[in-house]
This record gives C-alpha cells, sequence and structure tokens, in this order.
C-alpha cells in the first residue's frame, strides 16, 4: 500500500518560536520569574516543525520535553532570549509566545543577599528589551510574518489590536485570561487572531489543537498572503 503523502506545505521555511517563563537573577540563588508552563509555545514549535519548517525554539525554563523535530536553546534570561532570537536569523516566521519578564532587576548582586540585621533590601527594577518589538522592526533582518501573543482581560480584541499597532507585528493571538479556562499551566486555550483585517474569535481547544491550527494559518498565509 502507498504510504499517505506528508503534508509539509512549510518546507524549507524557517522559524523561531519563544517559548516558557524567563528567570531574572536577584543575586545567584534567587531570581523572579512567572506562571507560564511553556506548553502553547512549545505545541506551536513542534506544529509547525510537522508542516516541514526548520524550526528554532527558544526557551526558558519550563518542565516539558524538548519538541521533536526543532532545535532548541535554552535560555533564562530575557537578554539572552534576545540574544538566541538575533543568532537564529533570517528566518521567515518568527512567533514570540514567551512571557518575557518585563522587568528585571538593576544592579543584580554577585553575592547572595544576607539578612544583615539592616531589614529586607529593595530591589529596583529596569525593563527589559521587547524581543517581539525588536523582531518586528528588524529593517531588512524582519521575518516574513511576524506573530505576538497577548494575555489579556476585559475588551480582549480591542486591547490585542492596540497592542499589535504598538510592536509592529502581523499578527497577535490574543488570550483572554478572564474566562474560567485557564491559560497559565492549563491545556485549554480560547483565543482571537487579530490581523491587520480584523480578529477571529477560535473555539476553546486544547493546546496544541491551537499550535495545529495556526500552524496550518501560517502556512495558508504563504500560498496566498492574507493581510
Ligand atoms: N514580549 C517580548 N518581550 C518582552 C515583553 C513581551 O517579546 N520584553 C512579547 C510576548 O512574547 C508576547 C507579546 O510581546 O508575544 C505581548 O506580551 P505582553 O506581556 O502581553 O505585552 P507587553 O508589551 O509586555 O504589555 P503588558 O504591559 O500588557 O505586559
Ligand atoms: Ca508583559
Amino acid at each position: 500500500a502507498d504510504k499517505p503523502q506528508a503534508h509539509t506545505p512549510l518546507s524549507g521555511k524557517r522559524a523561531l518560536v519563544t517559548s516558557g517563563p524567563t528567570h531574572e537573577p536577584i543575586d545567584p540563588v534567587r531570581y523572579i520569574a512567572n506562571r507560564s508552563s511553556g506548553k502553547q509555545g512549545h505545541a506551536i514549535a513542534e506544529a509547525l516543525a510537522r508542516l516541514g519548517a526548520a524550526v528554532t525554539l527558544v526557551s526558558g525554563p519550563t518542565r516539558l520535553p524538548d519538541p521533536p523535530g526543532c532545535a532548541v536553546v535554552a535560555i533564562e534570561t530575557a537578554r539572552e532570549m534576545l540574544a538566541a532570537c538575533e543568532a537564529a536569523l533570517p528566518v521567515d516566521i518568527a512567533v514570540c509566545a514567551a512571557a518575557v519578564a518585563d522587568w528585571r532587576v538593576a544592579g543584580t548582586s554577585d553575592r547572595k543577599l544576607k539578612k544583615d540585621g539592616g531589614g529586607p533590601p529593595s530591589l529596583s527594577l529596569t525593563e527589559n528589551p521587547d524581543i517581539l518589538a525588536t523582531l518586528s522592526q528588524a529593517g531588512p533582518r524582519r521575518p516574513a510574518l511576524v506573530i505576538g501573543f497577548a494575555a489579556e482581560t476585559g475588551d480582549v480584541v480591542a486591547y490585542a489590536t492596540a497592542k499589535r499597532a504598538r510592536k509592529g507585528c502581523d499578527w497577535i493571538v490574543a488570550n483572554d485570561v478572564s474566562l474560567g479556562t485557564t491559560t497559565f499551566g492549563g491545556a485549554d486555550n480560547t483565543v482571537h487572531v487579530i490581523r491587520a483585517d480584523g480578529a477571529e474569535a477560535w473555539p476553546t481547544m486544547g493546546k496544541d489543537a491551537v499550535g495545529a491550527r495556526l500552524a496550518e494559518a501560517i502556512a495558508a498565509h504563504f500560498q496566498t498572503p492574507t493581510p
């Protein structure tokens, strides 16, 4: 019997996916982090690879196995994530699904902070680089298709539409985190996909299914570019 033809519409395309949280050090033993599991980003990387793309997955610390078929670059901080993303260029597709820490500790200590009787230390924070905005505004090195994520509550589509314009990316996948369906750490996701021509509501589905459907939408875009 003939084997079914492999469905690889993205063969020949290079993709970069960010996933997971970042860890921002305070001192050699402590850090600031967030609850991102990396499930959605890893699912997208795996789905793009399954469609034939050459995928680099740049990920912060997660408990997940490396998705099959992807080159995985493990990083901890936002600045390391940016450097790894820049090293992965040029790519055709960039999907920024990581929960990048907005701030890092300014003037981290080389030594463990001690209870020295002087009361708790105060941490001062400084802003991290914005990886999605940097990739979106990378001039001649800009990927042809740049996709960001946005976790929002309230008027999710309006906030995500504004975020799309602010970042300069092509599409935004907006999570409605006000719904009972958990996003951080959960298996399911409820998203709207915002493009230049408007927003599309997707039904609640597993993060693997969101990854598969997004990868198919990306493949369709390169077949017939949509706005
Ligand atoms: N992002 C990024 N680098 C950052 C912050 C965010 O690449 N330093 C990306 C995320 O991966 C996501 C998108 O930007 O794709 C939106 O992240 P979000 O936290 O929703 O946006 P912010 O601009 O940080 O705005 P907010 O104040 O709502 O957190
Ligand atoms: Ca943020």
